[in-house]
């Protein structure tokens, strides 16, 4: 029996909790058994991780180090988590994964593509996601809706100049072109429930 792994993409403010859930209660109630998770975190050691990741100075660490502790959460969350989780059949929804790090990391800030494809190789055998649906707004919405949800207080990340997010964006619409098989841009424009739905037609062809 083997489960599906299916990621939630996208800049900030994009709405990929919420829809995470809306998406959890949708798939719960076709009949499937729905694990839900983050990144960074996911697993005790991994959720350590995310907490020296997000809080502290905003230089507390350089990229490369940044890097890699990305990709080490990420091997215990698949380890103790995902992996788990799959192996008895079961839908893993994860909000960000690899390819949040492809963006942020190296796209955002500066890194290698390849070499964080080849962390996640060594950190975590490289497994990849069945699907990943990337939700998309245009930048002014987004940034609204984090100001709104974060004010004056975001992560170290969030606290990043305009730029930074619009390379991150453009990224993620960059590796669904590369990939058009596993990626699915989403437009976060509407309602709650629009937005749902469209994440569910864009899983059509894997739901039973
Ligand atoms: P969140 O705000 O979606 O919880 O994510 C936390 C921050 O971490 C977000 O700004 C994106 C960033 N991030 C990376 O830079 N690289 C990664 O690999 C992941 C998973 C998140």
């Amino acid at each position: 029996m083997s489960g599906r792994f299916i990621t939630l993409e996208g800049g900030e403010g994009v709405g990929k909790s919420t829809q995470l859930k809306a998406l959890a209660q949708v798939l719960v109630s076709r009949g499937l058994d729905v694990v839900t998770t983050r990144e960074p975190g996911g697993s005790t050691g991994a959720e350590a991780i995310r907490a020296l990741l997000l809080t502290g100075e905003k230089d507390r660490w350089n990229a490369r180090a940044e890097a890699l502790l990305f990709a080490a959460a990420r091997a215990d969350h698949i380890e103790k988590t995902i992996r788990p989780a799959l192996a008895v059949g079961k839908w893993v929804l994860c909000d960000r994964f690899l390819d949040s790090s492809r963006a942020y990391q190296s796209a955002g800030s500066g890194l290698a593509d390849a070499d964080i494809l080849a962390l996640h190789r060594f950190g975590s055998e490289g497994l990849l996601p069945d699907r990943t649906l990337v939700l998309r707004l245009p930048e002014a919405e987004a940034e609204a809706r984090t100001a709104a949800r974060d004010g004056n207080a975001p992560d170290r990340f969030g606290a990043r100049a305009g730029d930074f997010h619009r390379k991150v964006a453009a990224a993620f619409v960059d590796y669904a072109a590369d990939e058009p098989n596993r990626f699915r841009l989403i437009d976060a424009l509407g309602s709650t429930d629009e937005v749902t739905g469209r994440l569910v037609s864009a899983l059509s062809d894997m739901l039973p």
